[in-house]
């Protein structure tokens, strides 16, 4: 069951924008995006910042790991400069910030918990929180399809948010689904299945969704494969090309 809009900008704005900032936010929204994918973990202070690698280097000036800086030493960094000289300076979003900035702004969120290794379970249980004091009033009011989508390869970061906010939707992400994938998405009552497409076949697809799961794809660049995937049954997936699949595509 997938109660959720089904094109997403995947980090924020694709690759039009630098990934995971409030730039890349602007782009998708300038492309008609009101629903978005992004990532997730803790900097050192325990503070989800949103960024995708657990080092700096590639996405953000500097060296060493994300678990190395506090939240607010991450937020003064340039996330910006490695897209374009027009994007210097673009700061690392801190979670609680980029939520609330999307809320307002009525851009549904699958959230992506992506733990650096050993922070499964505290960057799960942050997250979840966070997500939850967020989204109190819309939990309370059974506005279910607007609360964030909450999702993760890893399974301890996805017990944890269920334990800390168990009345979150899950999804778990799984690159290929393997033998017992079905047990391991019902441990965490997960909600749906997001996969990587390139893994999937008409009849899997078709036996998730007969298995009463939401079915999601990541990352689909091509309107061909689009269209194809849609017509497997898959729900909804995310793209980084959002100039070439619009959110309205069909
Ligand atoms: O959430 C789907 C997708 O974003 C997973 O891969 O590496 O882009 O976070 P990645
Ligand atoms: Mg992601």
């Amino acid at each position: 069951m997938w109660r959720y809009p089904r094109i997403l900008a995947h980090r924020g704005g694709g690759t039009l924008a630098p990934e995971n900032t409030f730039a890349g936010l602007r782009r998708g929204m300038d492309y008609g995006f009101r629903a978005i994918e992004f990532d997730v973990m803790l900097a050192r202070d325990g503070v989800p910042v949103v960024l995708h690698d657990p080092y700096l280097g590639r996405t953000v000036s500097g060296a060493g790991h994300v678990f190395d800086y506090d939240a607010h030493e991450l937020a003064q960094m340039d996330a910006g400069s490695w897209f374009g000289p027009d994007f210097r300076g673009e700061p690392v979003p801190l979670f609680v910030e980029y939520v609330q900035y999307c809320k307002a702004r009525g851009i549904w969120m699958n959230i992506e918990i992506k733990p650096a290794r050993g922070f499964d379970r505290e960057t799960g249980d942050k997250v979840a929180r966070i997500t939850r004091a967020v989204f109190a009033d819309e939990i309370a009011a059974g506005q279910l399809e607007r609360v964030p989508l909450l999702s993760s390869f890893s399974l301890a970061a996805l017990e944890s948010a269920r334990d800390a906010a168990p009345d979150l939707p899950r999804a778990i992400l799984m690159s290929e689904l393997p033998p017992g994938w079905e047990p391991l998405a019902r441990s965490v009552e997960a909600v749906a299945i997001h996969t990587n497409h390139r893994h999937l076949t008409p009849a899997l697809a078709k036996v998730v969704r007969d298995a009463g799961f939401g079915l999601f794809c990541y990352t689909v660049d091509e309107p061909v494969r689009a269209r194809e995937l849609l017509d497997w049954g898959v729900q909804a997936f995310c793209t980084d090309r959002i100039d070439l699949i619009g959110p309205d595509f069909a």
